[in-house]
């Protein structure tokens, strides 16, 4: 055990010029890498989508873009998702064979839901990678694009939420944040450290 509590390992590996943090919790690898999610290989992974599930730009126009027109169309046929949940699609022709789209909030001045949604929308995906049986996925930042939460706090919320769920979770083998730019990564290998500081 660490000092943090739950058996935290960070190794700081460089593959491929891609910048990895990896951090072992319980049974599950945590990874921290700069990149492009709809190039990743995990069974699954999630979409940064709005409560149409209409497509849009960010994450959402890149997996479209990548994943090709059959997953809108599995989009249209569920027909929405409330902020905080999530639905999974087929991944098209993404290496990924599934895609959960998860909604997540709009922020706007922090004093409202918006941290209970953003912790329930990385929980409702997590509880539906574990009802398939899909043992690695990816996410990326969610809402803090186009949806304006501040990157330093929207990244100690989902790494929180992440945390506790491994905690009680043993079924996923890994989970990866990919991030976009070198500044994001490096928001959120700091509040890394901080989260596991206070775990
Ligand atoms: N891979 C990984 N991260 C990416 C990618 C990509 N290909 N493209 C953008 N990002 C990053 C952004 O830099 C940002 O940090 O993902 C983060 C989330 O940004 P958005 O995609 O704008 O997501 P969000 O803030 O949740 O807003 C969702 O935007 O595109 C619309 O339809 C979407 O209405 C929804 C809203």
């Amino acid at each position: 055990m660490s000092s943090a509590g739950y058996g935290l390992n960070p190794q700081h590996v460089t593959r491929k010029e891609v910048d990895i943090m990896d951090t072992n919790i319980n049974s599950t690898t945590l990874s921290l890498v700069k990149g492009d999610i709809t190039q990743q290989d995990t069974e699954a992974i999630v979409n940064a989508a709005n409560s149409r599930l209409a497509g849009g730009g960010g994450v959402d126009g890149a997996i479209h873009r990548a994943g090709g027109p059959g997953i809108m169309e599995e989009c249209r046929k569920i027909g929405g998702c409330p902020t905080g949940s999530a639905v999974i699609t087929t991944g098209g022709n993404l290496k990924a064979r599934y895609v959960i789209h998860a909604v997540g909030p709009v922020y706007r001045d922090g004093k409202g839901k918006e941290k209970k949604l953003l912790e329930s929308t990385y929980r409702n995906s997590l509880e539906i990678a574990i009802e398939k049986g899909i043992k690695s996925i990816s996410f990326p930042s969610i809402s803090t694009g186009a949806y304006g939460y501040p990157i330093k706090e929207a990244s100690k919320i989902a790494l929180c939420t992440i945390i506790d769920f491994i905690k009680a979770n043993k079924e996923l083998d890994i989970i990866r944040f990919v991030l976009f730019s070198e500044s994001d990564l490096k928001v959120y290998e700091e509040s890394l450290g901080k989260v596991k500081g206070e775990g």
